[in-house]
């Protein structure tokens, strides 16, 4: 179904997929088939960081191919270790042998490419005894500040000293182990504690740390690694450091968020998609809430089958940490509410600034209307910080084909869902974005059906 109207799109690299930026979609179809998620986005790039710790190389299992997993590529290859393909698909061998400290232009080249570079700094101390790190990227979605990060790794015992180039890090005593506790459960600071504590002298004690599934994976890593890693209840995780950490070799836990995505597709598009890989345990929150939004799924042991159950029914929902509703998974989500009976409200707590993307859904046809400072509802739990913002969808509302422009990873996926499930042609404009974060995204519209041409 998919043609390729530019020779330029693709024809340098040969790979529609590395190429296209602008498409035009036909919607109104629903998208029927079958897709496979691999390994975990916010997962692999951690454990790719973590083989810098290991005296022995790694090998990594289920990696996607998307570009933020490019990005540690190269930023772990300035630093001199060695990533080679395997000759399974998705297979990556690391091997940390040859690390050294890389120049500041060389890391700078990946300044604003992605958030990832932050967590390399404990690793780095450990192995070199400085860490350099550059403007950081990722999704535009609220300030995103790194402060969590710093304060810890100074309670680790590292200097901090920022300069015009970026943040230059050393350990001039060592790391040592550290009473840490972070003022949320922040993931990637979370990740930072425990990359850096693993091979800190001493044990290190975190509270209110975050215990997002892909964390959990990342735990299991650093103990193949030996690592002595335990957590308690109330988000307790104790590190006890040790002297020296092999290699690994593990398969990533799968990706979560693109499972609920391409749920949440087949919700919008009243089409009937099997996500091959999804599995249950780690989606209870999401298969609730799409549950009560009028959705249907079966459970299968090598996947779950997603499609409508009836009409779609509105639903309050409020993001969270884990085990809380994704922040990740209410953008795909809002798409298919716009096609419910009745007024749903979705809360986003986590992110200061993730609804923005809200704007073209209306443009399409969508009733949305986005309170900058929250909303009051019956029955809210007090928010776990001051910050939020809330989005009130009222449906059904038909959609129709617009111009758009992808904002962020997210956002960027649900103009896709939300042009396939409207009726006539868009442009989805800056589709790049989304090969973050969603692999082979083209291929598998395709295998579902979708009418789309690459344009540019
Ligand atoms: N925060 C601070 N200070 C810090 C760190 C975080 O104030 O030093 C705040 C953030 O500004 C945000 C909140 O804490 O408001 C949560 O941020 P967190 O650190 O948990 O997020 P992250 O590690 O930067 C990861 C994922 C995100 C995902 C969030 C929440 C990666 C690479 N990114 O981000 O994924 O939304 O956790 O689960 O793992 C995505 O995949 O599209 C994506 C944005």
């Amino acid at each position: 179904m998919m043609t390729l109207l530019s020779d330029s799109a693709d024809s340098k690299s040969g790979d529609r997929e590395t190429a296209g930026e602008v498409i035009r979609i036909r919607g109104g179809r629903p998208l029927t088939g079958r897709v496979e998620v691999k390994g975990a986005k916010n997962l692999v790039t951690k454990a790719m960081v973590a083989a810098l710790l290991g005296e022995t190389p790694s090998v990594l299992r289920d990696v996607p191919d998307i570009s933020d997993v490019q990005v540690v590529r190269s930023l772990l290859e300035v630093h001199g270790v060695s990533v080679i393909d395997g000759d399974e698909e998705g297979t990556l061998h690391l091997d940390p042998s040859g690390a050294v400290t890389a120049h500041f232009e060389e890391i700078d080249a990946h300044a604003g490419a992605s958030r990832i570079p932050i967590l390399f700094c404990g690793p780095l101390l450990h192995l070199l005894g400085e860490a350099l790190i550059p403007d950081l990227g990722g999704c535009r979605i609220g300030d995103r500040p790194i402060n969590f990060h710093m304060d810890a790794l100074r309670a680790f015992g590292a200097v901090v000293d920022k300069s015009y180039e970026g943040i230059r890090i050393t350990a001039p005593n060592g790391l040592h182990g550290a009473n840490i506790a972070l003022p949320y459960p922040s993931v990637g600071a979370t990740e930072q504690v425990l990359l850096t504590a693993v091979r800190a002298k001493g044990t290190t004690e975190l509270r209110n740390a975050a215990i997002e599934p892909e964390i959990m994976d990342l735990i299991a890593v650093l103990q193949k690694m030996g690592a002595i890693i335990s957590y308690e209840p109330n988000r307790v995780i104790l590190i006890e450091g040790v002297d020296r950490l092999e290699g690994y070799d593990h398969r990533a836990i799968f990706d979560r968020n693109e499972a609920a995505s391409w749920a949440c597709a087949a919700l919008a598009t009243d089409g009937d998609v099997f996500v091959g890989g999804a599995k249950q345990q780690e989606m209870l929150t999401f298969l609730n809430v799409f549950r009560k939004a009028g959705g249907w799924f079966d459970i299968h042991e090598d996947g779950i089958q997603f499609r409508r159950a009836g009409a779609l029914k509105p639903v309050v929902v409020e993001t969270d940490v884990h085990p809380g509703f994704m922040t990740d998974w209410q953008q795909p989500l809002i798409v298919a509410l716009t096609q419910a009976q009745g007024e749903s409200i979705v809360h986003e707590t986590v992110y200061e600034n993730r609804l923005g993307f809200t704007e073209a859904l209306v443009q399409m046809g969508a009733d949305i209307v986005v309170h900058p400072h929250g909303l009051e509802t019956e029955g809210r739990r007090v928010p776990r910080r001051a910050l939020e913002q809330a989005a009130v969808i009222n449906g059904p509302t038909p959609l129709h084909g617009a111009d758009v422009e992808v904002p962020d990873l997210r956002g960027g996926y649900s103009y896709v869902i939300a042009a396939l499930a409207a009726e006539g042609e868009s442009t989805v404009r800056n589709v790049g974005i989304i090969r973050r974060g969603y692999e082979k995204l083209f291929t598998k519209l395709d295998a579902l059906g979708a009418d789309f041409d690459v344009v540019g």
